[in-house]
């Protein structure tokens, strides 16, 4: 069986996880502060703060640039479906915009066409480990005051144009799933180099906490208490998760260096392939291939589905790109969307599989993906 990734464990995390375990301290403490030092470095963000998951991030993002009732949030029609659930969460409204079907990333055309006075921020989704246009992206949202969030799940090393992404917007939203190329089973962080949102991000995945009492309530002391002036959520990473995710960003060159071989190999390999797509559009340099994302020319959703079949049988699990999250239930009956309305989204829905890049696979595993894969196409 060759699965579709698996995280890549050694003794590293066992004794991270160990040395917090001795330590009794184990909700969020000095070893998270670690794993954020880490994140921040690598993404040369000011803050970065962890906590339960890129969902949670994404919802303390709109919470922090203080999205609400009555504004809009854009955000590409092929994602996962939480970026776009991020401007629910708040009672903000997700627009959908079409993608590239060339990088999976947010159309800059598309965004600007479905700006409206009451567009408040836009999703900047890093699908697969590939950077969104975010030259364009800023230049159509800067002069605008829209502010950008950096859904960069997939994207934890991710470049663009030589700079890691998570502090190219006014925030970054990262995952640790273990699908992820690095992970802490769950987890996610949001990186800023603003000190107000970072504030904020702080105070509202603890509760809401903030502050102390002034001192004409009551004198400071050890037991003084914070004084919880907004609505906040408990969304803190333990320490034990933080403990695999130090052990897991001290090896992240080496897993990024390692997918992108394995990529390079697959994109050698299927490149005279008739009627395949391969992922080899946009900023290809930062590309970190958290997935390796194909596409079928011809044949559609039901071809797509017979060639994963054909794979599942002989023992390789793939999966499709992602969702359209516009036609998902709860989109789909909120705002009644046509079917066709994104037509690269619903391409992309219907034609994409992920091929299996499993840390250092080596390649005879992906020669017999390649080559089932050959087969299935054929048949
Ligand atoms: C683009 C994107 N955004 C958000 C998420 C949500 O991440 P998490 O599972 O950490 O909540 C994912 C997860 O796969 C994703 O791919």
């Amino acid at each position: 069986m060759i699965s579709i990734t698996e995280p890549s464990f050694d003794d590293s995390e066992v004794e991270m996880v160990r040395s917090v375990l001795a330590s009794k301290w184990v909700t969020q403490g000095p070893m998270t502060e670690r794993f954020e030092a880490a994140i921040a470095a690598n993404q040369r963000a000011r803050h970065a703060m962890a906590c339960t998951s890129c969902t949670a991030a994404l919802h303390l993002a709109a919470m922090a640039l203080e999205l609400g009732p009555g504004d809009e949030v854009i955000v590409p029609a092929f994602t996962w479906i939480t970026s776009a659930h991020a401007a629910e969460y708040v009672g903000a409204k997700a627009v959908f915009v079409d993608v590239d079907l060339a990088t999976f990333n947010i159309d800059p055309a598309a965004l600007e066409a479905a700006i409206t006075p009451r567009t408040r921020a836009v999703v900047a989704v890093h699908l697969f480990g590939l950077a969104a246009p975010m030259d364009e992206i800023r230049a159509i949202c800067g002069p605008r005051g829209i502010r950008i969030i950096e859904d960069a799940a997939c994207a934890i090393a991710t470049t663009y144009k030589g700079a890691p992404v998570g502090a190219i917007g006014d925030l970054g939203c990262f995952s640790f799933h273990p699908r992820k190329v690095v992970t802490t089973g769950e987890g996610g962080a949001v990186t800023t180099n603003d000190d107000r949102l970072a504030a904020m991000v702080r105070s509202q995945r603890n509760h809401g906490a903030t502050g102390q009492p002034g001192d004409e309530v009551e004198p400071h002391g050890p037991w003084t208490m914070a004084t919880f002036d907004r609505i906040g959520f408990n969304l803190r990473l333990s320490d034990i998760q933080a403990a695999v995710g130090v052990a897991q960003m001290a090896k992240l060159d080496r897993l990024v260096a390692d997918r992108r071989a394995s990529a390079r190999y697959y994109t050698r390999n299927l490149r005279e392939v008739n009627d395949l797509v391969l992922p080899v559009a946009g900023d290809v340099e930062g590309h970190t291939f958290q997935s390796y994302v194909i596409r079928i020319g011809e044949g559609g959703r039901k071809r797509r589905n017979a060639v994963m079949a054909a794979l599942a049988k002989a023992g390789m699990q793939t999966r499709p790109g992602t969702h359209a999250p516009y036609r998902l239930g709860y989109y789909r009956d909120k705002y009644a969307i046509a079917a066709d309305a994104f037509p690269n989204a619903l391409e992309a829905e219907d034609t994409t599989i992920t091929l299996p890049i499993v840390p250092f696979m080596g390649h005879s595993e992906q020669d017999r993906v390649i080559d089932e894969l050959r087969q299935a196409l054929k048949n």
